[in-house]
């Protein structure tokens, strides 16, 4: 499969199977992860893994959608860790971590996807409620979440995954 299929054919997945996503297929994923480039190659990424009954108990006792995947993954950013841009003089001292977390999880998120592993990228929570569930330290900065699994026979893309705007509308060519 072309990598314009494979990411044609994703979709966000809100209909979980239980069944649990093997070890081999997540050490993939995040082995996979690795590869993505970093800002100066700091590698700030931060990530939790839950697939443990305890880990999921407290992840489901939050305010977010987990739509009872069976693995959820927290991808974070080490904030003493990710480079700054003292030139910047928009953002002062820009940080890098999120876009570094971000372009982490991307890849995960393709690799789960080639895997047949489903997910749905997650960002309505809240992040102080995470850091004190998981007892994050205080330099691990929350930026996503995963759902992920197997699509159970009710999976089907929600309305929202057809209404992509026109290129014209989101590119400008100088
Ligand atoms: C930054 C970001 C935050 C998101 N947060 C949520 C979320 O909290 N809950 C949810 O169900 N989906 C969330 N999504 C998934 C989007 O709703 C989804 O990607 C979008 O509607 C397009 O649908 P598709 O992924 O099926 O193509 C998020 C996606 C992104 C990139």
């Amino acid at each position: 499969m072309s990598f314009m299929e494979l990411a044609t054919n994703r979709y966000s997945e809100r209909y979980f199977d239980p069944r649990p996503v093997e070890q081999e297929k997540i050490d993939a994923i995040l082995a996979v992860g690795r590869t993505a480039p970093t800002a100066c190659n700091y590698q700030p990424q931060r990530i939790y893994v839950m697939q443990s009954e305890e880990a999921l108990k407290k992840v489901r006792s939050i305010r977010v959608s987990h739509f009872n995947a069976p693995l959820m993954m927290l991808v974070c950013y080490d904030i003493e860790t990710a480079w700054r841009n003292p030139g910047d003089r928009w953002y002062q001292n820009y940080c890098s971590g999120e876009q570094d977390a971000t372009i982490v999880a991307a890849t995960m998120m393709y690799e789960a996807e080639e895997l047949g592993v489903h997910s749905v990228w997650l960002r309505g929570f809240d992040s102080q409620q995470v850091a004190e569930v998981f007892n994050l330290p205080k330099n691990h900065i929350p930026v996503m979440m995963f759902a992920m699994g197997y699509p159970s026979d009710k999976t089907k893309p929600s309305p929202w995954h057809f209404q992509r705007k026109l290129l014209e509308e989101t590119v400008t060519m100088l």
